[in-house]
């Protein structure tokens, strides 16, 4: 695409373009190779081209082009003391659509991967039940199950960012969240064949990792739309995921999702882990904290352009595109400002439009290369709209880590680079 193009869809126009020298070059040889301008690329024949590639099965396991190798999780090695417990990041900067490959979400463990033969992997059901219950991987493939699409966000993605902006990339300050489609049975059937007594109200999730994470979850959720999933995007979860079984919380924050899922508790009030305790609340300005704070609401970000995506390309048709997700149920609309959230165009949604799922937006604009302060604002189907981090902090005060939904901005330079800055 170059500056001087005016072409309204220059990718077209340069296909159209390129199919007529091919066809032309396949009647008129060397002739038709000319035509096409003299790009090598175009008038050579290239290796690929000229020998016999790799047959089927020397990649058993199918693994992305070698040239897509900076396509990776990465992590912030001075945020944690350790890996064990510690984060890293979806590459959002570099994914289209609403899924997110599985090597490619995003890890938060607080005791490392705990790496499970599904043979020795058992899930217990037991507290306030009539039949306390013991399922092997096998017991549970026998319930009828269900495929559904939801986003994960850890509680604290964004966390960062609360006092001023501080990491430069979409992966570093938004990737602590993923969508893959959960293959699962519905906790409720699980629940229900244990049989709950009347007096219960909560459950425990309990993981089988050296963390043994445990959260209170509310039984209303539970009979909700909660899954015991062991299938993520048609294949089992990956270890990392909890592999061979988690739990799926849809909407609600990260930290409940336990993975490596071995125990259910019912019980008729909450247990205060120390995950809902002095972790997962918001230390309000008073200086009492917040708890409880389950739902992930209506958030947004521009993946590209951003500071790992800069626009290489100079002025012309430009592609911004980001994604957009709210607990609380469908993204019904998100707007995008070029010029740090004076004006507002509302983008185009496009792929399925799922409740509780990423969805993924589009402003396509011809950039005249000047300055831009990019910023994107979703509203959810309740009509919730993203605030500003203006409008976080003066609800929420300036101690708080989990839950920042403000708005971001990038600041797309006339050379293409973008950094991370805070326009509110
Ligand atoms: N479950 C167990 N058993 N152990 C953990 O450390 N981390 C939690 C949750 N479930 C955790 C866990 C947190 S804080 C988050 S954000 C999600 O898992 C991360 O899920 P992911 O690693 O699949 O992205
Ligand atoms: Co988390």
């Amino acid at each position: 695409m170059s500056d001087t193009r005016k072409s309204k869809s220059p990718d077209l126009s340069r296909r159209s373009l390129l199919k007529a020298g091919l066809a032309a070059g396949a009647v008129a040889g060397t002739a038709g190779a000319a035509r096409a301008g003299g790009d090598p690329l175009i008038t050579e024949i290239q290796d690929w081209n000229r020998y016999l590639g790799d047959g089927v099965q020397s990649r058993p396991y199918g693994t992305p082009s070698e040239f897509e190798a900076h396509v990776v999780r990465r992590d912030v090695e001075w945020l944690t003391a350790s890996t064990e417990s510690s984060v890293n990041f979806t590459p959002l900067h570099e994914l289209d659509g609403i899924i997110t490959p599985n090597g490619l979400c995003f890890e938060r463990h607080h005791g490392g991967i705990a790496e499970i033969d599904p043979a020795s992997h058992r899930l217990m059901i037991n507290g306030l039940v009539d039949t306390p219950l013991v399922f092997t991987m096998e017991d549970l493939k026998r319930f009828p199950r269900e495929n559904r699409i939801y986003f994960l966000e850890c509680a604290a993605n964004s966390g960062m960012e609360w006092r001023g902006s501080q990491l430069n990339g979409c992966q570093y300050t938004h990737g602590m969240v993923h969508c893959v489609m959960y293959t699962g049975v519905p906790l409720k059937l699980l629940l229900e064949e244990a049989g709950i007594k009347t007096s219960a109200k909560w459950i425990m999730p309990e993981g089988a990792d050296a963390s043994a994470m445990t959260r209170s979850i509310p039984l209303e959720k539970a009979l909700d739309d909660c899954l015991v999933a062991f299938k993520m995007n048609g294949e089992a979860l990956r270890p990392e995921q909890g592999y061979p079984l988690r739990l799926v919380v849809p909407g609600w924050e990260g930290n409940m999702w336990v993975k490596w899922l071995r125990r259910l508790e019912v019980g008729d009030e909450p247990w205060h882990q120390r995950e809902e305790t002095s972790k997962y609340t918001d230390l309000m300005e008073t200086g009492k904290a917040r708890r409880f704070t389950w739902v992930m609401d209506a958030k947004s970000v521009i993946t590209t352009p951003s500071p790992q995506a800069p626009v290489s390309h100079g002025k012309g048709p430009l592609v911004i595109s980001g994604v957009a997700w709210s607990g609380n149920g469908r993204i019904k609309r998100v707007d995008v400002s070029i010029d740090g959230g004076r004006n507002w165009k509302t983008a185009r949604i496009d792929g399925p439009s799922l409740p509780k799922a990423l969805h993924r937006f589009y402003l396509d604009i011809d950039w005249d290369g000047s300055d831009l302060l990019l910023q994107s604002r979703a509203m959810d189907e309740n009509g919730f709209y993203q605030p500003s981090k203006n409008e976080l902090r003066a609800a929420r005060g300036e101690n708080s880590i989990y839950h920042n939904n403000g708005i971001q901005t990038w600041h797309v330079k006339a050379d293409g680079t973008v950094e991370n800055v805070e326009v509110s």
